[in-house]
């Protein structure tokens, strides 16, 4: 029997309130128990406003909760002496990458979080170079950053965290700007930081990057509304639909092909079940005749 893993991240009753103070609060988190565990990739969809950076946002302590408790490896968000070591172990990349672009050469962008840790002189060097190297921006170290299109920039930012390599990655709709070959890029990097350990936590519109998880989370009105593996997940189509919510393509015609003949199984995810199981079946039609 294996041991009970910790979680890395662990979320109780989580309730947020913005503008808490005014007549009108807005209630975005409304009662979260989440545990994130070691290696985990979790991706997190829901409709807009559902409160998905609301929850992002406390968990690397940008905002606390109102009501509830966050523990990052123990440590809890409301102590004020947790910040620092939390914000080390919980790296973030936001969706508009300008934000986040804090110096005027790109190398010395990527360094800055790094620097800030306090990673000596060499490994900030290599830090760089790797970071850089992962999201194929080596050749623009010297340039300004704000020269850079809307993509490069958004690559710039993510490797800027990914230099400080914390423990958990936090990418809220980070490739949203990004064309379909540096959205893959980026996927491909954070998929290799996953498998050597990193825990991801993925904020994404795009229902075809859910299935990079190992869990999904749907949120809707500040509620964790559903929550399995992208497979259990996704053979939802219906409920996902009443949520304004797409499937991925692949799970959307497993889906249609399913209602024509009800032997089809309804929940691939993967093109290559879907092809898998459309030749198996001319397979056997055509031994039959
Ligand atoms: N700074 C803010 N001040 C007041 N209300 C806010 C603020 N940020 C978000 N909200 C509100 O909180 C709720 C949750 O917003 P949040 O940004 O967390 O949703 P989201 O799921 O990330 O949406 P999207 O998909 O559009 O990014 C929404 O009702 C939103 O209008
Ligand atoms: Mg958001």
């Amino acid at each position: 029997m294996s041991t009970p893993r910790e979680p890395i991240i662990k979320i109780r009753n989580l309730h947020f309130h913005y503008n808490s103070e005014s007549e009108n609060p807005i209630h975005a988190l409304r009662g979260i128990d989440l545990d994130i565990y070691p290696g985990d990739y979790l991706v997190i969809v829901g409709h807009n406003g559902s409160g998905k950076s609301t929850l992002a946002k406390n968990l690397n302590v940008l905002l606390r909760p109102t009501e509830g408790d966050i523990w990052v490896k123990g440590m809890n968000t409301h102590d004020p002496a947790n910040t620092l070591p939390i914000r080390s172990t919980v790296g973030m990349v936001f969706q508009i990458p300008d934000n986040q672009i804090v110096a005027t050469i790109v190398e010395e962008d990527v360094a800055f979080g790094p620097e800030n840790l306090g990673v000596p002189d060499d490994e900030l060097r290599e830090r760089v170079d790797w970071a850089l190297g992962v999201v194929d921006m080596l050749d623009y170290r010297l340039r300004p950053p704000h020269r850079l299109s809307a993509g490069q920039k958004q690559r710039v930012a993510i490797a800027g965290v990914m230099a400080m390599k914390p423990e958990v990655l936090i990418l809220d709709e980070s490739t949203a700007m990004l064309d379909p070959e540096g959205r893959n890029d980026v996927l491909r990097a954070v998929r290799q930081l996953n498998e050597e350990g990193v825990t991801v936590i993925a904020i994404t519109h795009f229902m075809h990057e859910a299935a990079e998880g190992n869990r999904v989370i749907v949120m809707e009105a500040g509620r964790i509304v559903m929550e399995g593996t992208p497979r259990e997940v996704f053979a939802h189509v219906e409920e996902l639909r009443d949520l304004q919510l797409d499937v991925p393509q692949t799970t959307q015609l497993a889906y249609y092909l399913n209602k024509r003949d009800s032997t089809f199984p309804p929940d691939l995810l993967l093109v290559d079940e879907v092809v898998d199981e459309v030749e198996r079946r001319v397979g056997e039609r055509r031994g039959a005749l």
